[in-house]
């Protein structure tokens, strides 16, 4: 028998970016109605790298919100070659940062700032390790001789592999993993290692990027790998295994941005993220296995509380417009493809 419908304890995000500004302001209600909480990511123009800039940016994201959203952002440090151990000590010690955000310089969308070499920063992992505070890694080579499809996994032999060795009681979540090769380290690895998957690697392979043409909306980073990536990303997220959670990497640009001859990297998935999730688990046949990984197993990695409350999801068909008109504070049109735009979905979220 098909469920008519499900209800999970109320899930959090533990990586989104939510932007700064009109997008922000046009994008953050597509996280806050679904997610509990939400690691927000620091890639801001300029980024978030100190604890003023990241409390100012708390406020702004409350501002964009209505009053009482039930939903708390929790702001991370974009580590740069000169990130200071006591900063960011001092800034999650007051609350304000929860998270550290380790960019490769170059790896991706606004990390020209991020860190040029991983050995470069040792009194930071140090500072962290003692404090316990949360590292959270963009896991890509930016050298060009690898292949970019490779990228995650030479990043595990060259860079993951030895720091998680060199600091044992650091905790590392290796963000928005896309290969067999991330999930087996993870699954393999010490307790204090884990990661994230998103919604749209869980659905795409490579090909989705050139079905019928070039397919910007199906372009992120790391970007989708093999269909076998896919298969072992799914068995990975449906274990039961703790090391596995929610983070959707909802990484919004405009039509701009995406439609142009050098289009930037993210796939917007943060409308139907929690519906996506539950459609990838239901062909698992593993609808029961969507609390955990929603859920419990990202507080608990990071040492928070569950969230209070649930959600209930519906099986009623969805059908997902072709593009979203969202409006900024001002009331401007932001116009946004979401992920699985023209598809119906068998999911939605009860009112
Ligand atoms: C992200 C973005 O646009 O900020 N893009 C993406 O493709 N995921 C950056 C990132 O997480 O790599
Ligand atoms: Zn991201």
């Amino acid at each position: 028998m098909q469920k008519a419908s499900l209800t999970i304890r109320k899930p959090d995000d533990w990586h989104v970016h939510l932007r700064d500004g009109a997008m922000l302001e046009a994008v953050a209600a597509s996280t806050a109605k679904t997610f509990g909480r939400a690691i927000v990511m620091p890639n801001l123009s300029p980024p978030v790298t100190t604890v003023t800039a990241a409390e100012a940016y708390r406020q702004r994201i409350l501002q964009a919100l209505p009053p009482e959203p039930g939903f708390t952002p929790l702001i991370t440090a974009y580590l740069t070659d000169a990130s200071d151990p006591a900063e960011l000590e001092r800034g999650f010690n007051a609350g304000v940062l929860t998270a550290c955000k380790l960019y490769p310089a170059n790896a991706t969308t606004n990390s020209a700032a991020g860190v040029t070499a991983i050995n470069g920063i040792t009194p930071v992992f140090e500072t962290l390790e003692r404090i316990g505070m949360p590292l959270l890694i963009h896991g890509e080579v930016t050298d060009p001789a690898i292949d970019i499809f490779d990228r995650e996994a030479v990043f595990i032999e060259r860079h993951l592999e030895p720091l998680v060795k060199r600091h044992p009681g650091l905790k590392v979540v290796f963000e928005h993993i896309t290969t067999a090769d991330a999930a087996d380290f993870v699954a393999n690895g010490p307790a204090t290692l884990a990661a994230t998957i998103t919604p749209h690697h869980l659905h795409i392979n490579r090909n989705a990027l050139f079905q019928g043409g070039l397919r910007p909306d199906m372009y992120c980073l790391p970007v989708a790998k093999r269909e076998l990536h896919r298969i072992a990303l799914r068995a990975a997220a449906t274990s039961g295994n703790p090391k596995f959670f929610l983070g959707t990497d909802s990484a919004p640009h405009g039509r701009g941005a995406k439609e142009s001859a050098c289009g930037c990297a993210g796939i917007f998935c943060a409308p139907h993220a929690l519906e996506s999730y539950a459609t990838a688990f239901e062909q698992e046949n593993a609808l029961d296995k969507l609390e955990g990984f929603a859920s419990e197993f990202g507080p608990r990695f990071y040492g928070l509380p569950l969230n209070e409350g649930s959600i209930t999801l519906v099986r009623e068909p969805q059908s997902v417009p072709e593009r979203l008109q969202l409006a900024d504070g001002s009331g401007g049109p932001v116009a946004l493809v979401p992920f699985h735009a023209g598809e119906t979905l068998p999911w939605r979220i009860a009112a």
